[in-house]
C-alpha cells in the first residue's frame, strides 16, 4: 500500500481554507500586516502553490516561479525573531480554525517551525 503525502492527507480543499484563514490573521496582525500588499490575493495564490509542493504534491510553485530560493525571496522583508514568532503564531491559530489536527498537524507545524526560524534575517533591535 503507498504511504499518502502529508498533501494527500491533509487534501486541497483543507489546505486553500488555512492558507486563506492564515492571510485573514496576517492581515490583522501589527507586526506582520505592515510588510504585504493590502491585496492578499496573489500572496496567498503563490503560498497555495509552495506549500502543496511542500507537502510532498505536485510542484505547482516551481512550475510557475522557479526555484523557491525562500531565504532569499525574503531578503527585501525584515523578518525579525518578534515577526518569525508572530508569523507561527496566525499559523497555529489558523490549523485551529481549519479543524487540523493530530500528527498530520503536529509534523506540518514542526516543519514550518524550522522554516520559519530559516527566513529570520534582521535582529529585533534592527528593525
Ligand atoms: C512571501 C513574510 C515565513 C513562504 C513573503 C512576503 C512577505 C513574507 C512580506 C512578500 C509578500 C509580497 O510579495 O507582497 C514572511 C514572514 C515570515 C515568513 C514575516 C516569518 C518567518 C515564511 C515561511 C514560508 C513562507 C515559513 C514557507 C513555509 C512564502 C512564500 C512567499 C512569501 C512562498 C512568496 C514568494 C514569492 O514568490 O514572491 N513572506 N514570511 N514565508 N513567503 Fe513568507
Amino acid at each position: 500500500e503507498k504511504k499518502l503525502t502529508p498533501f494527500e492527507a491533509i487534501g486541497e480543499e483543507t489546505l486553500h481554507s488555512l492558507i486563506d484563514n492564515f492571510y485573514g490573521l496576517v492581515a490583522q496582525h501589527p507586526d506582520l500586516a505592515p510588510l504585504f500588499s493590502d491585496d492578499f490575493s496573489e500572496i496567498a495564490r503563490k503560498q497555495k502553490q509552495f506549500l502543496t509542493q511542500y507537502l510532498g504534491g505536485p510542484p505547482l510553485y516551481t512550475e510557475e516561479h522557479g526555484h523557491p530560493m525562500l531565504r532569499a525571496r525574503h531578503l527585501p522583508f525584515p523578518i525579525t525573531p518578534t515577526r518569525a514568532e508572530a508569523w507561527l503564531t496566525c499559523m497555529s491559530k489558523a490549523m485551529d480554525m481549519t479543524g487540523l489536527q493530530g500528527p498530520l498537524r503536529d509534523e506540518f507545524y514542526s516543519r514550518l517551525y524550522l522554516t520559519a526560524q530559516h527566513m529570520i534575517n534582521t535582529p529585533d533591535d534592527k528593525e
